[in-house]
């Protein structure tokens, strides 16, 4: 952080002293009035529930331009990382800041595709699940459970534990969701095969069984690697927050990206990419395109609870980049599957045009993002809906331990701990039973 040459000075009308406050500058972005000596300095708190005005952290992992749309991971456009590189790349990008070399590129390969098993027990706690339990679910326990198995690398303080945690949580998550999938449908689980990419090693999990290989389709391959880029980070997000906040205490990596998984089930975020699927189908099933307008009424109705999900994001006020390449993939894929009248994609595309033109949206700043599409291209590569969170959560887990990782390796982190205006009962004193009314 670079001390900025202007100073903020925060006065106060009722005569209590003003009170100086630093401010600095990151390389790229808004600048931050440091506030850490606020409460001492004026007995007071500042007030940011959701965190709309308020960094929690520095770093240098990932940069978001809202107003321009831009996403940069350690500097490189999304849009280069989805083109020249795949997702074991990127994950070398996000963990030790730079893209790897070829040399680098096969060592990180070879450690991943080397954890890619899951101990042998952990198919039991499957069995404690309803077939019907969401996947969501299953994987928050099956995270959370890895605590019990990697002794060797649950202290958070050590920068080996941290190095082989990373490892063993990017090359076991495929594994994971796609015991949660067979275990859904019923299926035995098929064994990761490391001669496989990354991204067909997940699909032949998903898609083999022991009666028949899975020869996995090169587009739908590169579709997916580039699903796993597209949400591999993205700053300080409600999951992301959430896993520095968990990790903070000390607790082991496992916990912490558990806690990731849960946060990101809910349909604000990452669940938001089930639930636009879920939302598309059910426009379909009532009528399809010819009740786009009834439907966007609803969306706009104050008195709905009706979202178009999918659009709108708390960082961007303009096109979600991901979105955009998303939805290229999506035209790739339906394309190549024979699908491109796909009237789910046709839907979407028409409730995008009308959105995009409509004041409501406009005026908010409401564009589709990342789940708007991945949705339709998940569900074209044969992942059911109720599996796409858990598709998110096997990406972002790069992302979680990365910042997690950046977090501990800072001298200045301590346990986060807000604080709060109360507006509770003051003081008071307890009656006995017989006296209260
Ligand atoms: C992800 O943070 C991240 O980076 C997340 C993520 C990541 O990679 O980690 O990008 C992944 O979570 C993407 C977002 C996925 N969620 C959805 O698509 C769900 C639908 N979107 C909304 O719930 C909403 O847009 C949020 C939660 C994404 C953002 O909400 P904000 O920033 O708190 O904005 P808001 O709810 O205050 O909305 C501002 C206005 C409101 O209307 P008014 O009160 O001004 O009248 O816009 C309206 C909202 O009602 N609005 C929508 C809307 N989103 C916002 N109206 C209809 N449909 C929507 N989708």
């Amino acid at each position: 952080m670079t001390p900025s040459d202007v100073k903020a000075t925060l006065t106060f009308s009722d005569g209590s002293p003003s009170v100086e406050l630093p401010i600095y500058k990151g390389s790229v972005g808004p600048q931050v009035i440091d506030i850490r000596k606020l409460y001492a300095q004026t007995g007071r708190f500042t007030y940011d529930p959701g965190f709309m005005s308020t960094a929690a952290c520095s770093s240098a992992i990932t940069f978001i331009d809202g107003d321009k749309g831009e996403l940069l991971y350690r500097g490189y456009p999304i849009e280069e990382l989805a083109v020249n590189c795949d997702f074991l790349e990127t994950c070398h990008l996000l963990l030790y800041g730079d893209l790897p070399n070829a040399a680098q590129r096969a060592d990180f390969t070879k450690r991943v595709t080397s954890h890619t098993m899951v101990n042998e027990q952990m198919q039991f706690f499957l069995r404690g699940f309803r077939r019907d339990a969401h996947p969501m679910a299953i994987l928050t326990g099956l995270v959370g459970g890895m605590s019990a198995f990697y002794h060797d690398s649950t202290d958070i303080n050590d920068p080996h534990h941290r190095e082989i945690s990373a490892i063993r949580l990017i090359a076991k998550m495929p594994t994971l969701v796609a015991m949660a999938y067979k275990y859904s449908c019923g299926q035995p689980y098929i064994y990761p095969k490391n001669d496989l990419s990354y991204a067909s090693n997940f699909m032949r999990m998903m898609f083999a069984t022991p009666c028949e290989e899975y020869v996995p389709n090169d587009v739908l391959v590169r579709a997916m690697d580039r699903i796993f880029i597209l949400h591999a980070d993205h700053e300080q997000n409600a999951s992301t927050s959430t896993v520095r906040l968990c990790g903070s205490s000390g607790t082991n990596p496992f916990a912490a990206i558990a806690a990731g998984v849960a946060c990101l089930w809910g349909p604000a975020h990452g669940g938001a990419n089930e639930a636009a699927l879920n939302m598309l189908e059910d426009v379909h099933r009532t009528g399809g395109i010819e009740r786009i307008g009834e439907f966007i009424r609803r969306v706009k109705d104050k008195n709905s609870s009706v979202k178009l999900m999918g659009f709108g994001h708390r960082v961007y006020k303009n096109y979600d980049p991901r979105a955009k390449l998303m939805r290229e993939t999506c035209h790739e894929v339906l394309g190549a599957l024979g699908m491109g009248n796909d009237p789910i994609l046709k839907l979407a595309m028409a409730l995008e045009k009308i959105a995009l033109e409509d004041e409501y949206f406009v005026s908010r700043k409401l564009y589709p993002n990342v789940d708007f599409y991945s949705g339709i291209v998940q569900r074209a590569v044969g992942i059911p809906v109720s599996l796409f969170t858990a598709v998110f959560a096997l990406a972002r887990t790069v992302g979680w331990i990365a910042q997690l990782n950046e977090m501990i390796g800072d001298p200045e982190y301590k346990i986060g701990r807000p604080r709060q205006l109360f507006s509770g009962a003051v003081r008071r004193q307890v009656k006995p039973l017989a006296q209260r009314v």
